[in-house]
């Protein structure tokens, strides 16, 4: 098959492609990303010469180059996303025209070009926020309640209309929390992991009761792979990790596992609408392709661990701003 995965140079996609090329050796990739603040080229960077792969660098929201890569494609992954709350919360607008204009862009092409199927990468916000009990799934309510998750709803909500309307074939997942190699040190867990290395406290927002569902990231690549080849068109599927864990028990794991005391984390500012808790119910995804989680959520965080600790230079360059250039990168690879 041959693949648009947009967003291949952020933390998913990146692992995404590495999935795809080792899971599937006929398959060829072809990656739109427009290497925003949390796109790094150097992520791709092992297999830009494989002749299975190639990178281009843009904007899901320009029509001529969606249009262009589309009409090769027979199948878009879309990961293409501005995806932390935090961002969101202090200004929407890149929101918006990535997650709402720039999937529209990309049915829009999807469509001109003879209806190419399409799959959507979307989140468990969307749900909005969960008490004690109960967990998401497939049919419950859309309540986003950050910009982030209210964007990502519009987009989930202009995919299904695609195929309503247009016969378009989609198919859409909300997973959970994920986790892994190449995640921006912004998010939780490399944050958590980044600011011990560097003798930082960690921060933990409001009373750290807050609960997430913890997903290992090659365990959602094996998601979106199995929906992109076995999921039934105009469908969704809730991935979730069966791992609920206060962002507390998460700190503190991760200060006992890299050899630190609990005075190493602090209680900060809540986030504005922080959503209480979140947790999936995955049965549809394992009833209909066999889908369920496999990493054991301590193995998959000392491995994550490990990928920091090994990978100083990848979240220093991030920080410092002193990655390789997109242009510096295409010149050694000619
Ligand atoms: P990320 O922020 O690490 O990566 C996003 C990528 O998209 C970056 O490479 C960035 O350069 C690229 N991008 C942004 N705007 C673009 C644009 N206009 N045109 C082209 N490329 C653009 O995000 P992530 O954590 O890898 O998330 C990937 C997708 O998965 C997103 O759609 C997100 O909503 C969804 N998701 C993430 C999680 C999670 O825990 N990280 C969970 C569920 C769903
Ligand atoms: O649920 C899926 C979503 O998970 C994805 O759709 C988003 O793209 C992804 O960013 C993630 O959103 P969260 O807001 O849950 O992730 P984040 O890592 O930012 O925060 C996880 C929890 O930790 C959340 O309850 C807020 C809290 N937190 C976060 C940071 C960055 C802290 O307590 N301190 C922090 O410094």
């Amino acid at each position: 098959m041959k693949l648009l995965v947009t967003g291949g140079a952020g933390f998913i996609g990146t692992n995404f492609v590495y999935h795809i090329l080792a899971a599937h050796p006929e398959d060829e990739i072809v990656v739109l990303d427009k290497l925003t603040y949390a796109g790094n080229i150097e992520n791709i960077a092992p297999v830009r010469n494989d002749p299975r792969f190639r990178f281009v660098k843009g904007d899901i929201c320009d029509a001529a180059i969606v249009d262009d890569l589309v009409k090769h494609a027979d199948a878009v992954v879309h990961f293409a996303a501005e995806s932390h709350v935090d961002r969101s919360i202090k200004d929407a607008s890149p929101f918006v025209m990535t997650n709402v204009v720039g999937t529209q862009t990309l049915l829009d092409a999807c469509r001109r070009n003879g209806n190419v199927r399409f799959h959507h990468v979307s989140t468990d916000e969307v749900f909005g926020s969960l008490g004690q009990r109960g967990m998401f799934s497939e049919t419950s309510p859309y309540d986003p309640r950050s910009p982030y998750s209210a964007s990502k709803a519009a987009a989930d909500h202009l995919v299904r209309a695609a195929w309503h309307t247009h016969a378009l074939p989609v198919t859409i997942s909300n997973c959970s929390n994920n986790y892994g190699p190449y995640q921006f040190p912004e998010k939780l867990i490399p944050l958590c992991i980044t600011h011990l290395l560097e003798n930082k406290k960690i921060p933990i927002y409001g009373d750290g009761m807050n609960v997430r569902d913890w997903l290992a990231v090659e365990d959602h690549c094996r998601g979106v792979d199995l929906a992109l080849r076995h999921g039934r068109m105009g469908e969704t599927y809730c991935f979730g990790g069966r791992s609920e864990r206060t962002n507390s028990e998460i700190a503190q794991r991760i200060l006992r596992e890299m050899g630190c005391g609990r005075e190493r984390m602090e209680f900060v500012t809540d986030r504005q609408g922080h959503d209480r808790r979140y947790a999936i119910d995955f049965s549809k995804a394992e009833k209909e392709f066999g889908w369920s989680p496999e990493t054991p959520f301590l193995h998959g965080l000392r491995k994550t661990i490990d990928w920091y600790k090994a990978n100083v230079d990848w979240w220093k360059n991030i920080q410092n701003g002193t990655y390789r250039e997109y242009d510096e990168l295409q010149s050694i690879s000619k």
